[in-house]
């Protein structure tokens, strides 16, 4: 299968990106082709609101040709996306959440008869990290990630929450086991 997978914190070797790396590692001895993106690294502007892209159903007719294009072309060619965020005030990273919003121009007719969607059928999956104390810390976030599913007419195929991070090197085997039963889940 063809993954892409999105990392939305800004740092490289922090715990989302340990945590994906792990995720990756088992994709890719299962022989799967993993495209990695690092959100950070891109220019993506906020979505505009203009609805433009509803005049072109079939395509990424996003007015603001910037990063997002070639990442959304990504996302519509792979069989799997992963979304990889460390939550930031309960909800997701400001460069995953961006982007998740630019994905607008993949749907038309949300809500009403003739719902399209460029990435209809797709597996879409999710892990979150998270550094706080609170119960219920990443439900909001959740109910948010199910709904894009339906939005994106795509199928939710897995998500982990790893709450109560320090550092990359406190992660623990439990951890990683979890994580290579994300990366199992969304490509088996
Ligand atoms: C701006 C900001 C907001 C945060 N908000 C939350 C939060 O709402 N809940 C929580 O549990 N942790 C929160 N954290 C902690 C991070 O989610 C946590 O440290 C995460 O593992 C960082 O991931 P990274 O190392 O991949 O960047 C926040 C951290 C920052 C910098």
């Amino acid at each position: 299968m063809r993954v892409t997978t999105l990392l939305g914190s800004a740092k490289k070797k922090g715990n989302t990106a340990t945590i994906l790396s792990w995720i990756e590692e088992e994709m890719k001895s299962l022989r799967h082709d993993v495209e990695h993106i690092v959100l950070n690294d891109k220019k993506i502007g906020g979505c505009l609101g203009c609805a433009k892209c509803k005049d072109s159903p079939d395509e990424i007719a996003c007015v603001q040709k910037d990063d997002a294009i070639g990442i959304m072309e990504n996302m519509v060619s792979s069989d799997v996306v992963l979304y990889a965020s460390p939550i930031y005030f309960w909800g997701f990273s400001s460069q995953m959440k961006t982007l998740i919003d630019r994905c607008y121009s993949l749907v038309t007719n949300y809500h009403r008869p003739g719902h399209t969607s460029l990435m209809r059928g797709k597996r879409i999956g999710l892990l979150v990290t998270g550094g706080g104390p609170y119960e219920n810390n990443v439900e909001g976030l959740f109910t948010a990630f199910n709904r894009i599913a339906d939005f994106l007419l795509a199928e939710k195929s897995g998500e982990l929450y790893i709450g109560g991070c320090t550092t990359p090197d406190e992660l623990s085997e439990s951890t990683r086991e979890k994580a290579v039963e994300l990366a199992r889940s969304l490509v088996s």
